[in-house]
């Protein structure tokens, strides 16, 4: 694939998890545990594929509001392991990590895990993992506001999108939504402003890395104006 025609950027909005168990009669956490063995491989195969970060919306702002204690302990329990396991190894091949939405409202050991895993990830990384835990698009934009108020500056656009919690990383050439649902759900709301969008009806632990490939195709063969003429 020639590289202008490769995502820099993608964003994946894993959903899908729940129907994948109930299919199966089986519990949602199921389902929660095969999309994290899946999201694992897949940001293997992203790396290999030369993309260069690739956003994971791991859970919402309003997954956290309204989902069960029980189903959010889980999910919890997954990214513990996740990160206690997984991410050593994502290091050892000099791929990094990148957290982005309000993790102070998460439990204390969640918290500390999720820092202490920035810390330690490598500088300059050819691949980075971008976690979006309790990440939300309006409330980062509100977050960001409220840092420029405090400075009691007016600001620029280039300005402003260092305060949003993805400074540093580039906006999403590519968001791909798995599970049917043609929408947003609050993803990565200011940086998607010209993300080119791929939905499939794939349920995310189905989402293979030949499913993933086909969703690059799609946007090697597209035209992004950018709002300029043809
Ligand atoms: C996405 O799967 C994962 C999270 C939101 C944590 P869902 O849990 O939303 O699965 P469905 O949409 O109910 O199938
Ligand atoms: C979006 O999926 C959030 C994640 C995949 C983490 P949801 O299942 O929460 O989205 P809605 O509720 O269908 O919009
Ligand atoms: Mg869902």
């Amino acid at each position: 694939m020639e590289n202008n025609k490769l995502p820099v950027h993608v964003g994946v909005i894993m959903d899908g998890n729940g129907r994948w168990a109930k299919k199966r009669l089986m519990p949602r956490s199921v389902g929660h545990k095969s999309g994290m063995d899946r999201m694992i491989a897949l940001a293997e195969h992203a790396k290999k594929s030369g993309i260069k970060y690739l956003t994971v919306y791991v859970m919402s702002t309003e997954n956290l509001a309204r989902r069960s204690a029980d189903e959010i302990e889980g999910l919890f329990g997954l990214i513990r392991k996740y990160f206690t396991v997984n991410v050593k190894r994502l290091f050892e091949q000099g791929s990094g990590i990148k957290i982005i939405g309000d993790i102070s409202a998460l439990p204390q050991d969640v918290v500390k895990i999720l820092t202490d895993a920035e810390n330690l990830s490598p500088k300059n990384p050819d691949f980075t993992l971008v976690f979006a835990i309790n990440y939300g698009g309006r409330c980062e934009i509100v977050n960001a506001v409220n840092k420029a108020v405090e400075k009691g500056e007016k600001i620029t656009v280039e300005q402003f999108g260092k305060l949003l919690y993805t400074d540093g990383v580039p906006d999403p050439d590519l968001i791909i939504r798995t599970g049917g649902e043609m929408r947003l759900s609050n993803f990565l709301t200011y940086q998607s402003a010209y993300s080119e969008l791929y939905f499939t009806d794939a349920l995310f632990p189905d989402f293979s890395d030949a499913e993933f490939d086909r969703a690059l195709a799609s946007f090697a063969a597209r035209e992004r104006r950018f709002g300029g003429a043809q």
